[in-house]
């Protein structure tokens, strides 16, 4: 199968409708989308992407109007969080309605929910009457997508077609954000803060992914991962105790004069710049002659705390 790359919205709905995968972009990563409604599709999806069937995929929509059939309940924090943030970067894990196929949900009752910003996905949505399920579009246990070349490297001769909106905004994965009786709990880390949900709601938000064994799959150890080894922590202690290998040192503003590689992420110190280019530079490094790969933690505020996440489970730390 070639794999062809372009902007045409109307071929990409087109594909989707008769089962086919298509690419598309999001303001987070690229997504690896398929008809929710269609089991082959969605099977397919598993194949192609090669991940285990009980990992479940969030389902995407134009809107949460739009989604209010595929739930049985939408919590008024929820909502208040929704009319904040969505479209956008922040995924709702909802009780799910009989509409919803088990393999969507891995069999779970709950069934995670998306509306991404971006103005491609958002009118390719809408032209389609179906929800997709759309994982990240890497190959399982890699580092996702955030360009369509990173797509192709994953997934060229695989599915027909990537929807190339330019590179992801955000760079990192949504939140995905439930309740647990009148507590919110946040399953997964990214570009809606800690921070903007207690901002929005009012409620001090717990996690879910500091718990040992997670309730999101996803939250698995070594995921997000380069193939070359990779070690978090301080860096002039790992710096001195790698001497003499080639080394590549992701720092947030500093740069590294000492070493074979030194990525600075945002020289002038924006968390969001450091997200939005974090996996691009993982894949460079991935790609380079580097023999390891050290990175400092960033500071955890905002999404820092994201940033820090992808890093400690790219270094398998979590
Ligand atoms: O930003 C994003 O959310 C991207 C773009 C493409 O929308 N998608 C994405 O999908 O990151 P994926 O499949 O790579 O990660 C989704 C995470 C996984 O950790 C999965 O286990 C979890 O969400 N998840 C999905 N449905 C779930 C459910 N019903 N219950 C618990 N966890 C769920
Ligand atoms: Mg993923």
């Amino acid at each position: 199968m070639i794999t062809e790359i372009g902007q045409d919205i109307s071929k990409a709905a087109i594909l989707l409708r008769t089962g086919a995968l298509v690419a598309i972009p999001t303001e987070t990563v690229y997504g690896l989308a398929g008809n929710a409604l269609n089991s082959e599709a969605v099977i397919n999806l598993f194949e192609v992407k090669g991940r285990p069937r009980f990992n479940p995929l969030i389902m995407h929509l134009p809107s949460l109007a739009a989604a209010e059939h595929y739930v049985t309940h939408i919590p008024a924090p929820l909502r208040l969080l929704a009319d904040q943030f969505s479209p956008g970067p922040l995924s709702y894990l909802l009780p799910k309605s009989s509409l919803v196929p088990d393999l969507i949900t891995a069999g779970s009752d709950k069934v995670v929910i998306r509306v991404p910003s971006h103005p491609m996905t958002l009118e390719l949505l809408q032209q389609l009457e179906i929800p997709l399920a759309a994982p990240s579009a890497n190959p399982f246990g890699y580092v996702s997508p955030v360009t369509a070349e990173h797509v192709k490297e994953g997934l060229d001769g695989k599915i027909p077609y990537i929807l190339n909106g330019g590179p992801c905004s955000v760079g990192l994965e949504s939140t995905i954000v439930g309740m647990e009786g009148d507590q919110i709990i946040i399953h997964r880390l990214g570009g809606v803060t800690a921070e903007d949900i207690f901002h929005v709601t009012g409620i001090k938000p717990g996690f879910s992914l500091l718990h040992k064994k997670p309730d999101t799959p996803g939250q698995l150890m070594s995921h997000y991962a380069p193939a070359k080894p990779l070690i978090v922590g301080d860096l002039s202690t790992l710096v001195a105790a790698h001497a003499g290998k080639k080394l590549a040192v992701i720092s947030f503003t500093d740069h590294r004069v000492d070493v074979h590689i030194s990525k600075v992420m945002s020289p002038s110190g924006d968390l969001h710049e450091a997200a939005a280019n974090l996996f691009a530079v993982l894949r460079e490094l991935d790609k380079s002659d580097a023999e390891l790969i050290l990175a400092e933690l960033f500071p955890a505020t905002g999404i820092g705390q994201a940033i820090n996440d992808r890093l400690s489970r790219a270094g398998g730390r979590i």
